[in-house]
């Protein structure tokens, strides 16, 4: 436990930046869902049968099948975390001139695209955009907004890419249906569709609970639909492989795939392990047989619609209907007073740890303002996400969660802007230091 004037003391020492606090400082932290669940007894089991071979591990074998299972991509290269698949795909596929489309890209996803030169375009549906309108599908992609690119810059695309379910959005999934007519699209135009796959399995019990005519299908089922409708995938274990690390990428091109195995070897390890051990291939292995199940899913969505539905109630602005790793908060909405260049979602977030101890993750201006040229305009939204480890906390740690962001709601209006006084340039919102203003 900790005091005000602790927190408020700590976050002074770490420069108003939520990233630079020890945690042992946090009391409740909804920082990311990235890495933070805990392991079941059967994962904790796999582990002992980690077997540490440089090449051809057992380990190896349980992954690539668990993983085949549900993705039955042709290649399948294990990487130490997504950023890690992300940053060797687009080495080999990326570059100046290209351009990438996503439904939204992801921070470390449009970095990668950014780094290799070429250019990272969303385009979500525009219902994706308004955080408290209620559509059951938010992150789907505007079908018509990627045929008009496709068309006028078709040879410049060399992949287009989706992402399940779509966290800079709001953790909002994207349709079977919508995953099919962005096929076709992409069928046509002759360029191949990827899926950035970290939050498949609660991707696949949205469809389940919200699509028509997919209510009597198993997960694997859907997920395997998912996943013949792409020609690849890029992957962070450390969501929906309910591990603490792990990544793959998997495709069925064998050029791209000799040519991405090469950078795995030079940047990762060799192609039977990547950057893994054998024991965090078994736990991602045991991972993947877990996340699929209705009984799993099924206490994840609804425990994540808990506080989202208790934030509602009290009037907080939350991204609608809620998502299924997070609750977002509508920042802008929430602070009207605090303009977006003065980051009303790191407002918001410094708020509720001094308050509370409560650590959530500004997803908006702070996190995707700043474009490669160094200019500065406010992102499409300004979100708080407060993004819930999995089988971690309890009720009660929700409740008092509640509790915290309840307070903070009372006294929105005293609550000031910041200003950022050192940056790096790229991928600011990890080190910045920040400023209170006025
Ligand atoms: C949608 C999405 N893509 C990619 C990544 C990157 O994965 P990792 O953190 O394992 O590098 C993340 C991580 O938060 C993510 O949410």
């Amino acid at each position: 436990m900790t005091s005000r004037e602790e927190r408020s003391r700590a976050i002074r020492a770490a420069g108003w930046n939520l990233f630079s606090l020890h945690a042992d400082d946090v009391l409740i932290d909804l920082l990311t869902d990235s890495g933070t669940g805990a392991m079941s007894r059967d994962q904790w089991a796999a582990i002992q049968h980690g077997d540490e071979s440089y090449a051809g591990s057992p380990s190896w074998f349980v992954f690539l099948e668990s993983v085949q299972e549900l993705f039955p991509f042709r290649h399948v290269i294990p990487t130490h975390q997504g950023r890690a698949a992300e940053k060797i795909l687009f080495s080999v596929i990326g570059g100046r001139g290209k351009v990438i489309p996503n439904n939204t890209h992801f921070d470390t996803t449009r970095a990668n695209v950014e780094a290799s030169g070429a250019e990272a375009v969303d385009l979500v549906i525009p219902e994706g955009r308004q955080p408290s309108l209620i559509h059951p599908f938010k992150g789907n992609m505007d079908v018509a907004a990627l045929e008009a690119l496709l068309r006028e810059r078709g040879s410049d695309v060399p992949v287009v890419f989706v992402t399940i379910t779509n966290n800079s959005g709001g953790g909002q999934p994207v349709s079977l249906r919508n995953l099919r007519a962005v096929r076709e699209v992409c069928t046509r135009y002759g360029v191949p569709l990827f899926l950035d796959g970290c939050r498949f399995a609660e991707n696949a019990w949205f469809v389940k609970t919200r699509e028509e005519g997919q209510a009597d299908r198993s997960i694997p089922d859907i997920v395997r639909e998912f996943a013949s409708l792409a020609d690849g995938m890029t992957m962070s274990a450390k969501k929906d492989g309910l591990a603490n690390i792990g990544g793959w990428l998997a495709l069925n091109d064998d050029t791209w795939a000799e040519a991405c195995r090469m950078l795995l070897i030079l940047t990762e390890g060799f192609p039977t392990y990547g950057g893994l051990a054998g024991r965090d291939l078994e736990a991602i292995a045991q991972g993947l047989r877990e996340v699929v199940t209705d009984d799993y899913l099924r206490y994840r969505i609804r425990s994540t619609a808990y506080l989202g539905e208790a934030l509602d109630a009290a009037g907080v602005p939350v991204v609608r209907p809620i998502g299924g790793h997070a609750v977002y908060i509508d920042a802008r909405a929430f602070l009207p007073h605090i303009p977006p260049l003065e980051y009303p979602g790191q407002a918001l977030a410094v708020a509720l740890y001094v308050e509370g101890g409560i650590r959530g993750c500004e997803i908006g201006t702070v996190m995707f303002g700043r474009h490669p040229d160094g200019s500065e305009s406010p992102a499409a939204m300004d979100l708080v996400r407060l993004a819930i480890p999995r089988r971690t906390y309890t009720q009660s740690h929700v409740d008092y969660a509640i509790e915290v962001v309840r307070a903070v709601a009372s006294r929105a209006g005293t609550l000031r802007g910041y200003r950022i006084v050192e940056q790096p340039a790229m991928l600011r919102h990890f080190t910045a230091r920040f400023e209170p203003l006025g």
